[in-house]
Formats: C-alpha cells, sequence, structure tokens
C-alpha cells in the first residue's frame, strides 16, 4: 500500500532504512557510490524528504530540484558543510544533523591517530611485515611521550572535549581554544583556555575539533606551523579544508613539525601530492564515526528527525530553528 510519504535515501546507511520503511515510501541508492549532481537532482523529484550524506553536495539547485513539497534534508553527519544551508532556510527548508552519538568514535580516533603518530606504529607495522625486523635495538623507532604531555584542544565542543577527557589517563596538560570559553569544561578537565597562537606555540599535539565554516577555512597554514614546536603532532579528525593541506606537506617535509594524523582532507577524496610519500603521516579515509553502533546510531537519528518532521514536530536534531520564524 502506497504511504502518506515518500523519503529518498542516497545511499544504503545502516538503522536507517529499516526504521523509515516502516512508514514511509522510500527509495535508495543502493549502488556503493556517491551520486553525480545530475543523478541526484534526478532522484530527489517530488520526494517529501531526502536522507543525505557528507559526500552529497545539497546546494539551490538539489532544492529546487526537490519541489516545493520537499521540506526536510536530514543528513547522515554531524558536520553539514555540504549542505547550503542559508538556501535552505530561504525555501523554509529544514536542514537535520548527527549529533552526540559519533563523540566516542570520533574522540577515540583521534587518540589512535595521536598514538600512532608519536610511536610510529604504522611504519613500524609496514617495517615487520617487509621482513626488516632483525631483533630489539636501542634506537629502533624512537618516539615521543605522550603521558604528561601538553594537549592543545582546537574547538571546546561536544567532541573536542570528549577527547580532553580521555587524557585524564595520560596526565597530561590540557590547553584548549574556542571562540568562546567552556567553563565546564575548564573544571571538570582543569583545562586552560589560552590564545589560539599560545596553543600552538605550548602544545606538544594539537587536535582539531571545530565545524568548517568560512572562518575556519585554512586556519591553519604555514605562519601556524611556523609557530609549533618542532616536535609538535597535528591530528585532524574534523574537515580537511581547515588545514591548508599544501602548506602541511611543506611543514612536515621540512620537519617544521614531527608529524600530523589525518582522517580528513581538503579535497576528498584526493589527497594532497606529496602528502603519501611522507613517513612522519598517517592517513586515514575518513573513518572517525565508523563503528558499527556509530554509524547505526547516526542513521536511526536522522531518519527519527524526518519521522518526527512528518508527525509535525520540530525534529531534534534541526540545524536551522530559523524555518519556524515568521520573518521573511
Ligand atoms: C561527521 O559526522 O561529520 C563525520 O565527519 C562523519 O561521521
Amino acid at each position: 500500500m502506497k504511504k502518506k510519504h515518500s523519503v529518498f535515501i542516497t545511499r544504503v546507511v545502516p538503522g536507517a532504512i529499516d526504521l523509515l520503511e516502516r512508514y514511509c515510501d522510500i527509495e535508495v541508492n543502493t549502488e556503493d557510490r556517491v551520486l553525480s549532481k545530475e543523478e541526484l537532482i534526478e532522484r530527489v523529484k517530488g520526494k517529501n524528504a531526502v536522507l543525505c550524506l557528507l559526500t552529497d553536495s545539497i546546494d539551490d539547485d538539489v532544492f529546487e530540484a526537490a519541489g516545493p513539497q520537499c521540506k526536510i534534508f536530514a543528513n547522515y553527519a554531524v558536520g553539514y558543510n555540504n549542505i547550503d544551508v542559508v538556501s535552505a532556510t530561504k525555501r523554509k527548508i529544514i536542514i537535520t544533523n548527527t549529533p552526540g552519538v559519533l563523540n566516542d568514535a570520533t574522540a577515540d580516533l583521534a587518540w589512535a591517530l595521536l598514538f600512532s603518530v608519536a610511536r610510529r606504529i604504522v611504519e613500524a607495522d609496514r617495517f615487520t611485515r617487509q621482513g626488516r625486523f632483525k631483533g630489539w635495538a636501542p634506537e629502533l623507532f624512537l618516539g615521543l611521550d605522550i603521558t604528561g604531555r601538553t594537549l592543545g584542544i582546537i574547538g571546546a565542543g561536544r567532541i573536542g572535549t570528549n577527547f580532553g577527557k580521555k587524557a585524564a589517563g595520560f596526565s597530561m596538560k590540557i590547553l584548549y581554544y574556542d571562540v568562546k570559553r567552556n567553563i565546564e569544561f575548564e573544571k571538570e578537565c582543569c583545562a586552560q583556555y589560552v590564545e589560539f597562537d599560545e596553543l600552538l606555540r605550548y602544545s606538544d599535539f594539537i587536535s582539531i575539533h571545530i565545524p568548517l565554516l568560512p572562518e575556519t577555512r585554512h586556519l591553519i597554514g604555514l605562519r601556524e606551523f611556523s609557530l609549533m614546536k618542532k616536535t609538535a603532532v597535528l591530528i585532524n579528525t574534523s574537515r580537511g579544508p581547515i588545514v591548508d593541506e599544501k602548506s602541511l606537506v611543506k611543514a612536515l617535509r621540512d620537519k617544521m613539525i614531527w608529524g600530523a594524523g589525518l582522517d580528513v582532507y581538503e579535497n576528498e577524496p584526493d589527497i594532497e601530492q606529496g602528502l603519501k610519500e611522507l613517513d612522519n603521516v598517517v592517513i586515514l579515509p575518513h573513518i572517525a564515526s565508523a563503528t558499527t553502533d556509530t554509524r547505526t546510531k547516526m542513521g536511526i537519528m536522522a531518519a527519527e528527525n524526518i519521522l518526527a518532521f512528518f508527525r509535525g514536530e520540530i525534529p531534534p536534531n534541526i540545524v536551522n530553528p530559523e524555518v519556524f520564524s515568521n520573518k521573511k
């Protein structure tokens, strides 16, 4: 029987499909690839909702193609820089995201990267597999100490503070920078608020946990690398364009810093030339939230936002509540 609402899901998403098909007519892109803009435009036509991914570029053309009956796009990610929210808001289209459920998974992966870079885990694994391990040696794969060192957190939101709390086991001093202070985090973790440049100068490990916005694009470039310690490690699990990747390659190649651990890139899935050739960087394919439980929770959350909207409620994870204001 035809149901009242139709939803297009841009890729197979754990958790979301089972839930949505109980209440709606769903259409899913079952191919294991990102749809082209033309395909996306074709497939959203006439739907009442779209569940989209961070790899889908959702702009005014997509909203226009979907039609006036389509009033919600639920993003399967906490970051929503892939969506033109200004244009959505003008059209009174609701945008939702998936905050909270991926805090642990993302912070855990940031730690995994930190350890991998500091203790040269990936390099050492490669060496061992290649049959080059000829026995214990005093200077084999010397790395950096972590315990007792200074952790610099850029962005004290949900993920950044979660990452910071996990430092307790390593007796680390925590510095943080954000556009506004987080007093609770300061109290709970003895975190010290510092100016941005001060964080860069004094941290041994710097981890980025901020959204991609026009003002955060290329926040870290050559000037910032030149302020960091030569033994500093940079971790990025947020969004690639926050780091100027060309400058990062130069900083790593010229040993301006010790190393970097990356889960995200400026032009995903492309990786800046030269990065793959460097031993002092660990590169992952944007998997920070990739645990079965977390990805399922994200799917359920995205679906629940759509279902709440269909029930006439304000979706719990709306990012543009202004759509409900009466002003034009
Ligand atoms: C997000 O949610 O924004 C992550 O980058 C992917 O889970």
